[in-house]
């Protein structure tokens, strides 16, 4: 991955996502696929995005047993997605049944879906993590703990805040790649997200990738925002 922006596809049909990618013609795009999306329109939304030769981040949070995540990477890595992502709570034999099924299921002559994991989610609190999972490590701890347990099992890097990746680096390392959502141009804009950056902070930070949904796809002109955050991100001076 050459540090892309990735659009998250927030929308609940074609449609929509059709007609927010109609000012992108001349763009070759890196978006993300949801639960929202992928739900509603099935695999055959991948086959158009990948039509209009944009690549895609497919966001499904994989946790499960590992013969049944094994099988349904299989499947989704005949779909030619670039990223797909499991939750590190699965343990590590069910991140390496995925990877296994990712390579089991990858096209002849095609690379491999990089795979993520997500440790705990953005909307997870500390106290929460707390109360709910009986987890009395500190929230910073249970990250670094699922993200070294990612990469023992073979995982490609991790879902994260912008505020964990020095912590991960400086741990695993710069290779392990570091995928940040809750990006925003300015800090009037945090809407739900806890742990927002701006992308310079992003790039400052060593993130691999980020994220942005609403700030581009809820935008007045969505061209015009995401030629923003793509020169915030990018370091090109406007
Ligand atoms: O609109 P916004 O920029 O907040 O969208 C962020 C995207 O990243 C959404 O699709 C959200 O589901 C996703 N995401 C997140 N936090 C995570 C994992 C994914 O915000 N930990």
């Amino acid at each position: 991955m050459n540090n892309p922006l990735i659009i998250a596809l927030d929308f609940p049909n074609k449609n929509e996502v059709l007609q927010f990618l109609n000012p992108f013609q001349d763009e070759k795009l890196f978006v993300k696929v949801g639960m929202e999306l992928f739900y509603q329109e099935g695999p055959q939304i991948i086959q158009e995005i990948k039509e209009k030769e944009h690549q895609i981040f497919l966001d499904l949070k994989l946790h499960d047993i590992p013969n049944t995540v094994y099988s349904a990477m299989k499947g989704l890595a005949k779909l030619g997605c670039d990223l797909v992502n499991v939750h590190a709570a699965g343990g590590k034999e069910m991140m390496m049944a995925a990877l296994e099924g990712l390579e089991a299921g990858t096209n002849a002559g095609e690379k491999r879906p990089s795979c993520i994991a997500v440790t705990q989610l953005t909307s997870t609190s500390e106290q929460q993590m707390k109360s709910e999972q009986l987890i009395e490590a500190t929230l910073q701890e249970s990250v670094l703990h699922y993200s070294l347990i990612a990469q023992e099992a073979g995982i490609d890097g991790v879902v994260c805040s912008s505020h964990e990746v020095a912590m991960i680096r400086q741990h695993l390392g710069k290779e392990f790649l570091t995928v940040t959502p809750g990006i925003r141009l300015n800090y009037d804009l945090v809407q739900d997200q806890k742990r927002v950056a701006t992308p310079e902070e992003a790039r400052n930070a060593g993130v691999s990738a980020i994220v942005v949904g609403r700030g581009i796809t809820k935008a007045e002109e969505p061209f015009k925002s995401y030629q923003a955050y793509k020169q915030a991100w990018e370091g090109v001076r406007v």
